[in-house]
């Protein structure tokens, strides 16, 4: 009855456990520019070809604010929070987004993030926020 199988709110050891059930397709847990808890388990699951799917991709209930991610995004001519998807997607091919947003505006400048490609210096410079 079930196609695939996703777990969310995950730890490693829990996604290890999971899989050693079922095969799972991915992962949900908190990630974003500034909360990089999961590298790691962003890499180990890309090798194994199982989707992380970050929530608060945006920071949730508190939007990311940073001068690092201003700066890229003046430099881009485009805005932080395109910017911060963008990076998301540059950060791993298993990566899926799904930032919520209740605003056609917001939805439009978000979508844009897709387009965006970052340079070298641009991923060196957001890559610092969240180390
Ligand atoms: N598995 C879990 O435990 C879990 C937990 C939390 C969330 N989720 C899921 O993860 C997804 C994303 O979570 P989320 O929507 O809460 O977090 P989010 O995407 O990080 O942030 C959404 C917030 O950012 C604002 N926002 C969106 N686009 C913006 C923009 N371009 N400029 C400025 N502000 C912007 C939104 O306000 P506006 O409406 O004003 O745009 C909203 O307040 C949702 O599908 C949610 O259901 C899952």
């Amino acid at each position: 009855m079930i196609r695939h199988l996703g777990v969310s709110n995950a730890t490693a050891d829990q996604v290890a456990e999971a899989r050693s059930i079922a095969p799972i397709v991915c992962v949900q847990n908190m990630y974003n520019l500034a909360y990089r808890h999961d590298d790691p388990m962003i890499d180990e699951l890309a090798e194994a070809g199982i989707a992380y799917v970050p929530f608060f991709p945006l920071g949730g209930f508190t939007p990311l604010q940073s001068d690092a991610l201003s700066a890229v995004a003046t430099r881009l001519a485009a805005t932080p929070m395109s910017v911060a998807l963008a990076w998301l997607l540059h950060r791993s091919a298993n990566i899926l987004l799904i930032p919520g947003t209740a605003s056609s505006a917001h939805l439009r400048e978000n979508a844009a993030g897709a387009g965006i490609t970052l340079t070298e210096d641009d991923l060196a410079a957001l890559d610092k926020i969240g180390r």
